[in-house]
């Protein structure tokens, strides 16, 4: 995030200097050609009134018909001029024409209008030194673009670092705030699970009313919620740490998603749900972090238990397609509004999920999970009739894949 922000500040610099440098230097090669050419029309009908064709000024000819004789002042003049056809019409009809000729590999201005004692002028301007002039200009542009580039990637580059330095220290912060807490809460929280387990046990074997044991059970339930909370925040520290990856071994996550799936399969068995895993016979093999990976597939299977009603089903599917390994988790719950579909991954999201408190990040933290393993997440939902959530990530290399773990249970939290 820090990177992006300082790559976008100064892009965003370097842009606006770009920008400006363009700007300012097309108002200027626009107010040039703008004076140019009010000039050199200036000059060209001065010179078709009172000019001469012997003692023209320079860049300009002056050609003049006087009953059928044209007088060219004797002078060289470029090849195709004087513009006869312009001549005769300006003397047959009268009037004034006044045109551009590209010729010579120059442009020429060419004005031809009615004279004194009835004759017919024609003055000719040659706008070579003009158009130097505007070539040099836009040199002088394109050079001072270069530099101004070159300029706003440093200022850019400095700005950036400048502006992003005390953000990426308050994250930095943040980061170790997080993981240093987590970390001192992990084993007070697991002592209290342990507790509170112990408590629930003896409850049940001791003859207290129902409400005290359920209470007992409600306790055990919410701190491992707190447990499984604490964890969630060490594994998204860590992965914010990697962002471009996890340094992983091969994982089979058919395995994985085979031992997720046993180890919920006593309470799908009291729900009276039907829980079962399709996967080919080898092994599908991916790279990362066995316990980030098998903490997205909990995170997916407890979801589906939490939505589908007794007696209804979960299918977890695995295949390969395209090269990567995917992973279908599909219930027969209560689906989810599609147009929801992507903000469900959003941190803190949760829709209405009855009265048991949950806090919206099982989702988010499973896609930060996926991303950086190089795969993706996908939701799908059928309203009133289920809900499909699709992981996939990228096949590991076969020759790269050594030390494949089995998918074990593994337990991250005081579950
Ligand atoms: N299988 C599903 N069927 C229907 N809705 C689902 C399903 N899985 C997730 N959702 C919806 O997506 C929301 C976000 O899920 P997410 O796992 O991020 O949060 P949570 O389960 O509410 O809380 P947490 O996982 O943090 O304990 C849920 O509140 C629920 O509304
Ligand atoms: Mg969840």
């Amino acid at each position: 995030m820090v990177r992006r922000a300082r790559l976008r500040v100064s892009v965003l610099v370097g842009l606006a200097i770009t920008v400006l440098v363009a700007f300012v230097g097309g108002i200027a090669y626009a107010v040039m050609v703008h004076a140019q050419e009010a000039q050199v029309t200036r000059e060209l009908r001065y010179n078709a009134q009172f000019g001469t064709p012997s003692t023209p000024p320079g860049c300009t000819w002056l050609f003049v018909l006087d009953d059928g004789v044209l007088n060219d002042g004797v002078l060289k003049v470029p090849p195709g001029f004087p513009r006869q056809d312009d001549l005769d019409v300006v003397e047959a009809s009268g009037g004034t024409i006044e045109r551009e000729l590209e010729l010579n590999g120059t442009e020429y201005l060419v004005l031809t209008q009615r004279g004194a004692d009835d004759t017919t002028v024609q003055a000719v301007f040659d706008t070579r030194y003009q158009l130097a002039d505007r070539r040099h200009l836009l040199l002088a542009l394109a050079i001072a673009e270069v530099g101004g580039l070159l300029a706003a990637a440093f200022m850019g580059l400095g700005v950036g670092r400048g502006t992003v330095a005390p953000l990426a220290e308050a994250l930095a912060r943040q980061r170790r705030f997080v993981t240093d807490a987590s970390h001192e809460l992990r084993t007070p929280i697991a002592r209290a699970h342990t507790r509170a387990q112990l408590l629930a046990r003896w409850a049940k074997a001791a003859d207290l009313p129902d409400h005290h044991r359920d209470g007992l059970d409600k306790l055990v339930s919410s701190i491992r919620g707190l447990g499984d909370v604490v964890d969630d925040l060490l594994l998204s520290a860590r992965l914010s740490r990697q962002p471009d990856g996890l340094a992983g071994r091969a994982v089979d996550l058919a395995a994985l998603a085979e031992s997720a799936v046993a180890t919920e399969n006593d309470r799908a068995d009291e729900r009276r749900i039907t829980l079962t895993v399709e996967r080919p016979t080898g092994p599908l093999v991916v790279v990362g972090v066995e316990t980030a990976l098998r903490r997205a597939v909990d995170e997916l299977l407890a979801n589906a238990m939490r939505h589908t009603p007794e007696g209804g089903r979960i299918d977890v599917r695995l295949g390969l397609r395209g090269g990567c390994v995917e992973l279908t988790v599909a219930d027969t719950g209560e689906g989810f509004d599609p147009i929801e579909a992507d903000r469900l991954f959003d941190r803190f999201h949760r829709g209405q999920d009855g009265p048991e408190r949950r806090f919206g990040l099982g989702l988010a933290l499973l896609r930060e999970v996926v991303t950086s393993h190089g795969g993706t997440v996908d939701a799908f939902s059928h309203p009133g009739k289920g809900a499909r959530f699709t992981l996939r990530l990228p096949v590991a290399d076969p020759s790269t894949a050594t030390g494949v773990v089995p998918g074990k249970a593994i337990s991250t939290g005081p579950r």
